[in-house]
């Protein structure tokens, strides 16, 4: 199958989250299925243009304005083909969607225009079976899709589209409507308007043959008024065409034996690396060296939707507990100074990095005991999985991807070797803070601790298995098409 799958970031190009290592692994492992995937991303100013070759030229129109670009053609380390979208004026910043904690004002203008580049390859390059689609700032390819079937145009190919947070959705206000160069029935409830707005994500979900998200727990959940971020209604529509399909590792870059990143390499085998990991992490972070006190670890983007304010609530009763606590973590202002000031009053139990550093993200997953991931919400979730795989057991909250992927301890899992975690429901500080304390008492025994860390270290969460789900999603999608049925609505 030929499929062009575009998205806003791919390691090792550029990342802010988990979408970019899922776009940095799973275009390789549908390759490795013997798949054509190709990668169209843009090409932002921290990406260099040296061994990239011209294309063709690209002339978009934005409303009255014609933008000019270029596809310019390249290769991930992986192999993967890679289309980078080359357009100075839009992409040729310091941030991938904004600076300083402000989005661009033109974020709409600019993925319009790279979702309007990808159209182009397809019609110019490389005409896919099928175009994948990654949340908000490729919504929009579907519903110039749309627009090329209507009008007859050769090549109208089948969308999948990928949700992977509901909560960032692309709004714009309307008066921005006319950029897109779409008819003005697309501005309708039935279409891309939400609320008086245009929305990206809307115009994916609606215009898409077929939706998929990165978890079967957030495929449920984004259908309820909780967690739909007032799409459910879209969502349950078309809760036919819905999927749920969980992310999985690139244990080329996230296994701690052959993390580069890391101090010391271990297995389940052996743990003595860990423990090498733990006492270089405590150093590091200017914790005091001491083998047996519990490491707690986060490693996020600090915002809403992770549950900081969770931590930050429990923080003072783990420091008395004698806890150690890392964090490493980047996002709204108002958790950099919370967090800033825990690390102020507890200055031997807490180190806070509030920076983004993919190495010390590594060291962290190798060097604590305990992770905590106590999300509000979570479509899929990654750095529970490579927690699992570094030995260091998660503390999550039982929703979307961390409710299908940690295994609860419970006398029973801990009795057959399964369980690989703790898992909380209410998102209180009470019950967070218990579950904390299961999983000390836990660490304390070093038999049970060490039943959870292998069963961690031994799950499979490799891309195999959800590539080959993302296979099954094109063929149906694709098999449609050619069955003549319609797809979606309008
Ligand atoms: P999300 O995509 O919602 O941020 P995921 O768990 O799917 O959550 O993925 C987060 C990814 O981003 C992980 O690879 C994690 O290590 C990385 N990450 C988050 N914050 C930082 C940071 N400050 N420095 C380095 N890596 C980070
Ligand atoms: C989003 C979600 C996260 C998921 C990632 C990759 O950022 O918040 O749960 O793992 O996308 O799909």
């Amino acid at each position: 199958m030929k499929v062009l799958y575009c998205v806003s970031e791919a390691v090792p190009f550029v990342k802010t989250g988990g979408l970019a290592d899922v776009a940095g692994a799973l275009p390789a492992a549908l390759a490795h299925l013997g798949h054509d995937v190709r990668l169209v991303l843009p090409r932002y100013r921290s990406i260099s243009t040296e061994g990239l070759a011209p294309l063709f030229p690209l002339r978009i129109t934005l409303g009255d304005a014609t933008v000019e670009g270029a596809v310019l053609e390249g290769r991930s380390p992986a192999g993967i083909p890679i289309y980078f979208i080359e357009c100075p004026r839009l992409f040729d910043r310091g941030g991938l969607y904004g600076e300083g904690g402000r989005d661009y004002a033109d974020n709409l203008a600019r993925f319009a225009f790279f979702s309007q580049a990808v159209v182009a390859i397809a019609a110019q390059a490389f005409p896919p079976d099928l175009i994948h689609c990654n949340d908000w700032h490729t919504g929009l390819v579907p519903a110039y899709l749309r627009l090329r079937e209507r009008a007859r145009q050769q090549g109208a190919w089948p969308a999948l589209y990928t949700v992977h947070n509901i909560a960032l959705q692309g709004s714009f206000p309307a008066e921005q409507f006319p950029l897109l160069g779409l008819p003005r029935d697309y501005l309708a409830p039935e279409g891309l308007e939400f609320w008086g707005q245009v929305n990206c994500m809307k115009a994916g979900l609606v215009y898409a043959d077929l939706i998929n998200t990165v978890s079967a727990t957030y495929a449920r959940e984004i259908q309820t008024a909780e967690f739909g971020a007032g799409l459910e209604g879209v969502l349950v529509a078309r809760h036919r065409d819905l999927y749920g399909v969980l992310n999985g590792v690139d244990y080329t870059q996230w296994d701690p034996r052959v993390d580069a990143y890391l101090p010391a390499r271990y297995d389940p085998e052996d743990l003595d690396g860990k423990r090498l990991c733990k006492r270089a992490l405590q150093k590091e972070a200017g914790l005091e060296v001491l083998p047996y006190a519990p490491l707690l670890a986060m490693v996020s983007r600090l915002t809403d939707q992770k549950g900081c304010d969770l931590v930050a609530a429990v923080l003072p009763a783990l420091v008395e507990r004698g806890v150690q606590f890392a964090l490493l973590g980047t996002g709204d202002p108002r958790y950099h100074a919370l967090f800033a000031h825990l690390a102020r009053d507890h200055p031997r139990h807490v180190f806070i990095a509030l920076r983004f550093d993919e190495a010390l993200a590594h060291r962290i997953e190798a060097g604590a005991d305990i992770f905590l991931m106590p999300s509000r919400f979570e479509p899929s979730g990654l750095n529970q999985l490579y927690s699992m795989r570094y030995g260091t057991v998660p503390v999550v909250r039982r929703t979307g991807g961390l409710a299908d992927s940690v295994t609860e301890a419970t006398p029973g899992t801990l009795r057959d070797g399964v369980a690989t975690g703790f898992v909380f429901d209410a998102y209180s500080p009470l019950a967070f803070l218990a579950t904390v304390d299961r999983a000390l008492d836990a660490f304390r025994d070093p038999v049970v601790w060490r039943r959870m860390q292998l069963a961690g270290m031994r799950a499979d969460f490799s891309w195999d298995r959800s590539a080959q789900r993302y296979a099954a999603l094109y063929r149906e999608a694709v098999g449609r098409r050619v069955g003549g049925l319609a797809a979606g609505s309008p």
